[in-house]
C-alpha cells in the first residue's frame, strides 16, 4: 500500500480547516526543529559498493574535514532540543574520520538528563581495527549498523567493490568478540544491507549465518540515489518506484562538512543547498524559505524541480 503524507504546512490552512486535518486526516504541522540528523565530520569513503554514488561523483566536489568550532555548534545548538537520533556521517565512511569518537563523546555529553536521543552510525567496518573498536565502545555510541552486503564472497565483493569477503568477516566477528569482553549494554550492533537481487535470494542464509554469531541484521530498499548508472545496473530485485511520501525534508536535516544543508542523503551532487550553518542557527535554515518550497512542492506533488522527481526505491 503507498504510504500516505503524514504532515501539513499550517500556513495553507485557516484555524478551522487546520483542526480538521490534524483531528480528522491525523496529519501533523510540520517539526519546528528536525527531530534527526546526519553530520559530515569529514568527506570521502575507501569502498567502491556497486550501488553508491561515492564511485561516480567523489572528486568532482570539495573535500574537507568539518571544522571544531562549526561541529560544536551544531551539536550545541541540538543539544537544546528534544532529538530522536544524531548520525555522525553523511554520505561518507564514519569511520575514515580518526577523530570520529571523540565526536561522538562531545554529542552524548551534550545530552541533556533524561533525553532519549540515540547516536548511530553506519559503517562498512573496514577500518574497525582493535583501537578504534576500543574508542568507539567507550564513547557513548549507541548504534553501530555495519554495512555488509551479502554473505557468498562473490556476492559482497560485487556489491562492495575493492573489500574482502574473509578479512571483512573476520573483522566484524572480532568486534562483537570486542563488545561481548566489554560487556557494555552499548553500541547495539546489527549489520545492515540493501536488498538487491542477489541478497534477497540469500536472505536466509544471511540471518542464519550472522544469528549464528548473535548478531541480528535488516535489510534495507535499494534506492536510485538519484543517479542513472545505479538505476542501470539491473541489480534491483523488483521494479522501481517513485516515492509517494517521504519523511527526510520534514523530520531530518542533512549537514555537510562545510556547514551548507543539503535535502537528503540521496543528495550526492549537492544539487539542493537549503542554507549554511557558519552563520545562521539550525532553527533559521530548517524554517528558511528555501525549505518551505521544497516542503510545499512535495506535498503538493509538485515535484518536477526538485531532487525528488528522479528519486526511486525498490521495496
Ligand atoms: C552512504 S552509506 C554511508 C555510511 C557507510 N559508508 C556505510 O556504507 O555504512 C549509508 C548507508 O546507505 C546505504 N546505501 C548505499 N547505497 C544505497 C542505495 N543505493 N540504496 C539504499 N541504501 C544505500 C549503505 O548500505 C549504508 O548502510
Ligand atoms: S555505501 Fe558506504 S561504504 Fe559503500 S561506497 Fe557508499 S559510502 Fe562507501
Ligand atoms: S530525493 Fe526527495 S524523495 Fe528522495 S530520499 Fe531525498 S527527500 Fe526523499
Amino acid at each position: 500500500m503507498a504510504k500516505t503524507q503524514k504532515y501539513f504546512l499550517p500556513e495553507q490552512y485557516g484555524l478551522f480547516e487546520r483542526l480538521k486535518v490534524q483531528l480528522i486526516d491525523g496529519k501533523k504541522p510540520i517539526p519546528t526543529f528536525p527531530i534527526r540528523a546526519q553530520i559530515q565530520t569529514r568527506t570521502a569513503c575507501n569502498a567502491e559498493c556497486s550501488f553508491c554514488p561515492n564511485t561516480t561523483v567523489g572528486d568532482a566536489l570539495s573535500q574537507g574535514t568539518m571544522e571544531w568550532d562549526l561541529f560544536t555548534k551544531i551539536v550545541d545548538e541540538m543539544s537544546e532540543h528534544a532529538m530522536d537520533e544524531i548520525h555522525p556521517f553523511l554520505m561518507n565512511e564514519p569511520l575514515w574520520d580518526k577523530d570520529l569518537p571523540k565526536k561522538i563523546r562531545y554529542i552524548a555529553d551534550k545530552r541533556k538528563p533524561g533525553s532519549s536521543m540515540q547516536i548511530k552510525i553506519n559503517t562498512n567496518a573496514s577500518l574497525l581495527t582493535d583501537d578504534m573498536a576500543k574508542q568507539l565502545i567507550e564513547s557513548g555510541l549507541d548504534k553501530i549498523n555495519i554495512s555488509f552486503h551479502g554473505i557468498r564472497p562473490e556476492v559482497y565483493e560485487f556489491n562492495m567493490g575493492n573489500l574482502k569477503f574473509e578479512p571483512m568477516v573476520k573483522k566484524v566477528l572480532r568486534f562483537k568478540e570486542q563488545l561481548d569482553k566489554a560487556s557494555k549494554p552499548k553500541p547495539k550492533l546489527h549489520i545492515t544491507m540493501v536488498k538487491t537481487k542477489d541478497i534477497v535470494a540469500d536472505k536466509k542464509n544471511i540471518r542464519a549465518f550472522w544469528k549464528s554469531h548473535g548478531i541480528g541484521c535488516n535489510f534495507r530498499p535499494l534506492g536510485n540515489r538519484n543517479n542513472k548508472e545505479v538505476e542501470m545496473k539491473g541489480i534491483n530485485w523488483d521494479d522501481w518506484h517513485a516515492y509517494t511520501w517521504c519523511r527526510r525534508p520534514f523530520t531530518q536535516i542533512y549537514i555537510l562538512y562545510n556547514g551548507d544543508c543539503v535535502l537528503c542523503c540521496c543528495d550526492w551532487n549537492r544539487t539542493t543547498t537549503l542554507g549554511n550553518l557558519r552563520h545562521k542557527s539550525i532553527e533559521e535554515v530548517w524554517n528558511s524559505p528555501a525549505y518551505k518550497r521544497v516542503r510545499e512542492n512535495f506535498l503538493l506533488k509538485d515535484r518536477k524541480d526538485l531532487l525528488c522527481g528522479t528519486c526511486l526505491y525498490t521495496r
